[in-house]
């Protein structure tokens, strides 16, 4: 039989540095012979990417945005994430729930019961073993995204929802901090790596 494989989520605002650093961590584990799923949320299959450029980019009601990113979500954990972490492969997710919570509950003001409600609908006892928060002063993030010219419907938001965003996420990590690691990225990349090799480093 083979082993069930790890879940890791990669958190934080806008412009943290998830998708650089996501990508650091899938290499550095391939290295070490780790069969390595790589996948985002909202996507991550084709149903989920395309509901993803609804999401970025069509105007929507804050309900409708938290329903679609359970769409997607649903699509992702029954055809993607399970089937991968049933067959032993380490599944790294660009965003999960923790993301709902903090965007559409935290930056949005979707009631939590609410958003809890629909996680344990769509992915009833599936949590990740090891969630990421990536932590950054939003204007920090938005000098990152401007350099990078970047602009969806959420990175062209206010300052302010950012702040709520990054709140939230925070107060996650407080709440379990067996799950959740922080790690500031305002630092230097090699900074924020070696920080990361000695995070993941312990689940090997
Ligand atoms: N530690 C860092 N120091 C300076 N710039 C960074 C750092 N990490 C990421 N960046 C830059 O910030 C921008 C946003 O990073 P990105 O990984 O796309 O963030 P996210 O996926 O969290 O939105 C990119 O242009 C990236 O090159
Ligand atoms: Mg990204």
């Amino acid at each position: 039989m083979t082993a069930r494989g790890r879940f890791v989520s990669f958190e934080g605002i806008d412009g943290a540095g998830k998708s650089t650093q996501i990508a650091f961590v899938e290499n550095w584990l391939r290295g070490r012979g780790v069969d390595v799923l790589l996948t985002r949320e909202p996507g991550g299959t084709p149903l989920g990417e395309s509901l993803r450029e609804m999401i970025l980019h069509q105007p929507m009601q804050p309900r409708t945005e938290t329903l679609l990113m359970f769409a997607a979500r649903c699509e992702h954990v029954l055809t993607v994430i399970e089937p991968a972490l049933a067959a032993g492969r380490w599944v790294l997710c660009d965003r999960f729930t923790d993301a709902t919570f903090a965007y559409q509950a935290g930056g949005r003001g979707i009631p939590e019961a609410d958003v809890a409600t629909l996680a344990r609908w769509v992915h009833p006892g599936l949590q990740p073993e090891l969630t990421v928060l990536f932590d950054i002063e939003p204007a920090i993030a938005a000098a990152r995204l401007a350099r990078a010219q970047r602009s969806d419907r959420f990175e062209a938001e206010q300052r302010d929802f950012f702040t709520r965003v990054r709140e939230h996420y925070l107060a996650r990590a407080r709440a379990e901090p067996q799950r959740f690691v922080v790690v500031d990225t305002s630092q230097d990349k090699p900074l924020v790596q070696a920080r990361l090799v000695d995070t993941i480093g312990r689940l090997l």
